[in-house]
């Protein structure tokens, strides 16, 4: 079952998308590349989840997910450089490991961008209700989350969704020179976060330092759970790899944006939570048993009413500013990642859409999905339909939930694709890599190892989510994909792609 129905890599390639694109990035436009497509909502917002699960140990946390993602990504380069197509994951799964392997990754893909987008839609709700409140035009409670975070509806994560849907229809596209104007935005914000809330900085705060200990599996607190939470923090790394096609000399500019922009992220990821521990202290809300009480649960905002703790805010980095006396800042923090995390939601829904597309180009989703809008050249219809399903879990759902949730989708994907780029070594040796994983023995099998670890510390309410999904997804598969593939004997060969929209990254066209 593992290799049966392979598409051969050079289908793929034959079929792809075609897109000549000029040889142009070098080391450092990567590294900024990175750096925008990472910086989000898991700073910005979940540094609250990871302070709740780990207490200040948060900081050893960041440490793990960054070594996690960096071997993940070392392996995720070398297929993106061969295989520089749409489809990520699921591409490379087919072309190696087969269709049915492909459609489950595929499928938890959904989970690792549809669902990121509608963290990231909530993320950035929180600031701006937080913008809002400041400037004396509160919404009711109810419209401010959702049911299981204390509200009913979250409304602007609601509304960010759609419209960002709507630009995506008519085409909106992120130059790379708005992405370098978000990119300073995102670091000065950081920065200047981490120069006012240093000199705040108590060692008390850091007393105890691991309240909840290491975790257990499926518990989803402690150290191993907050990094499995905050891995969400390090994922877009991939919009490196996917630029592969586009960089000059992939073999030496490749890895060092990779790991420069995971290296650059790490540290202010570290210097940002040393700082808001220290300013104010992160110990968690625990229950009556003692214990660490679950992020995005009604028990915990329960706990968190009235609360001024840094784990219960929803928009961690301007609350602790406003704490230590810089009102001003703080709402200056809030606008940043308001201007910032739209486009990272952008990036998110455009991902899914792509990804959607290529698994209808190959037979496994209707085709009328791939309909590409004759005006706009994009696949609306596909675009529409995932819009619609993230405003709705961005409505309804807590931040942490939805990473959490979109972490086990990609997690899942990397362990898949590191154990493909070692059968590919293996089952054909001599095919050319334009960028090859060092020590692929050891780095390979590490980030197998790593995913998993990190997998199994996400929370039992996360992994049965992902098992639901994923028993929904092969019942689809079983009903639907496995005769209408166009792999399938019998069925039309995959036809080409059409014309659509180029990928919004380096586009100078139309800026979002
Ligand atoms: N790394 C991105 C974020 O934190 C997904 O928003």
């Amino acid at each position: 079952m593992l290799f049966w129905r392979v598409k051969p890599l050079e289908k793929i390639l034959e079929t792809a998308e075609k897109k000549s694109l000029k040889r142009q990035l070098g080391a450092l436009q990567l590294t900024l590349l990175g750096i925008g497509a990472i910086i989000g909502t898991g700073i910005f917002v979940l540094t609250a989840e990871a302070g709740q699960k780990a207490g200040p140990a948060m900081m050893v946390s960041f440490v793990i997910a960054a070594v996690v993602c960096a071997l993940a990504a070392l392996a995720y380069a070398e297929l993106a450089s061969m295989l520089p197509v749409s489809g990520s994951a699921y591409t490379y799964t087919y072309g190696v490991l087969g269709e049915g392997l492909a459609w489950v990754v595929g499928w938890a893909l959904v989970l690792e961008y549809a669902i990121a987008a509608g963290a990231v839609s909530v993320g950035w709700s929180g600031y701006m209700n937080g913008l809002l409140a400041s400037a004396g035009l509160e919404l009711p409670g109810a419209l401010k989350a959702g049911p299981m975070d204390g509200g009913r509806f979250n409304l602007l994560a609601f509304l960010i969704a759609l419209v960002i849907t709507a630009l995506l229809v008519i085409g909106t596209s992120k130059s790379a020179k708005v992405n370098a104007i978000l990119v300073a935005i995102k670091v000065a914000a950081l920065t200047a976060f981490i120069a006012l809330a240093i000199p705040a900085v108590q060692d008390e705060n850091f007393k105890p330092f691991f309240p909840t200990g290491w975790g257990s599996p499926l518990g989803g607190v402690g150290v191993l759970g907050a990094a499995a939470s905050i891995f969400f923090a390090y994922v877009g790394f991939d919009a490196v790899s996917t630029a592969a096609e586009e960089t000059k000399n992939p073999n030496r500019n490749i890895p060092i944006g990779l790991i420069g922009s995971l290296g650059v992220c790490t540290l202010f990821y570290l210097l940002v939570s040393y700082a808001a521990v220290g300013a104010m202290g992160s110990q968690p809300m625990l229950g009556p048993d003692g214990m660490a009480l679950h992020p995005g649960t009604p028990e915990l905002a329960a706990a968190c009413k009235g609360s001024e703790a840094l784990v219960c805010s929803r928009e961690p980095l301007a609350h602790v500013l406003r704490v230590i006396g810089w009102e001003w800042w703080g709402n200056i923090i809030g606008l940043a990642a308001a201007l910032a995390l739209p486009s990272v939601i952008l990036m998110m829904i455009f991902g899914q859409t792509r990804i959607f597309f290529t698994m209808s180009r190959d037979g496994l989703l209707p085709e009328f999905l791939s309909k590409v809008h004759p005006r706009f050249h994009t696949p609306h219809v596909i675009t529409i339909i995932t819009g619609l399903f993230v405003a709705a879990f961005a409505a309804l759902f807590p931040v942490g939930i939805l990473a959490d949730i979109s972490n086990s989708g990609t997690l899942f994907a990397f362990v898949a694709v590191a154990f493909a780029v070692m059968v590919l070594r293996v089952q054909q040796p001599n095919r050319p890599r334009p960028f090859r994983t060092p020590l692929v023995w050891i780095v390979c099998p590490l980030a197998v190892l790593g995913c998993l670890l990190l997998f199994l510390n996400l929370s039992m309410y996360t992994l049965s989510m992902f098992l639901g999904w994923t028993v929904i997804g092969l019942l689809l598969y079983a009903v639907y994909g496995y005769r209408r593939s166009h792999m399938a004997p019998g069925n039309q060969p995959t036809p080409p792609a059409p014309k659509i929209e180029p990928e919004p990254r380096f586009h100078e066209g139309p800026q979002a």
